[in-house]
């Protein structure tokens, strides 16, 4: 295997690594796969644990966003410091969030790729991603759903992307971006139905 592929097989590994679930399973003995959304991700990790005990659950919500967007960071860093070209970084990010969402070790099941895709997108487009980084604090805030915000901030990114890779190299931007979005969109299906319904639970 040449260097490229290596690092597509340890983005998709590393990425695969169900940080949530094991936090949860490790402090709490619960399986979050089987209450709330049944995702793997922060959001479900707070919503289960809270009934029981809110602060821990606040807590291994947060470890586990840090973790799950550590993942990509990591392997993006270590690619970068092997200078690696721009369009294998990309496809690391999309190896990486594939792997969170489509897990090797949770029979291809997992998460929702949005703090692993926030981790992989703050290396690779730090602007964008700060503004949907407040896109999804400031919905958050003001609507307390989760999928809301993390979709809104996805729309931030795109849009922001768009207004500031404005000239012909965007292109490069933006291919990526929009199969980043569609991995995203596309395991957030049942979120968008449930609030299409009304029925999406607050959790923040
Ligand atoms: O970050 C994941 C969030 O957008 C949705 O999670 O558990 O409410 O489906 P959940």
């Amino acid at each position: 295997f040449n260097i490229n592929v290596q690092f597509y097989i340890l983005a998709y590994l590393i990425g695969g690594i169900p940080c949530g679930l094991l936090f949860a399973k490790l402090f709490t003995g619960k399986d979050i796969r089987e209450a709330g959304s049944g995702s793997i991700g922060a959001t479900n990790v707070l919503r289960v644990l809270k009934e029981t005990n809110p602060k821990l659950a606040k807590k291994l919500a947060i470890l586990t966003v840090i973790c799950d967007a550590f993942k990509g960071i990591a392997v993006l860093l270590l690619a970068k410091i092997l200078h690696l070209e721009i369009a294998t970084l990309w496809a690391i990010a999309i190896f990486a969030i594939v792997g969170h969402c489509y897990s090797p070790y949770l029979k291809f099941e997992g998460g929702k790729g949005v703090a692993t895709g926030a981790g992989v997108l703050l290396v690779m487009l730090p602007i964008e991603t700060l503004i949907a980084f407040f896109t999804w604090f400031i919905v958050g805030k003001v609507l307390k759903i989760s999928s809301l915000s993390s979709l809104l901030a996805l729309c931030a990114l795109l849009s922001s992307s768009y207004i500031i890779h404005y000239d012909l190299e965007g292109i490069h931007t933006h291919a990526p971006l929009w199969i980043i979005a569609f991995v995203i969109v596309y395991k957030h299906v049942p979120n968008i139905i449930r609030l299409f319904q009304g029925q999406e639970t607050k959790v923040i």
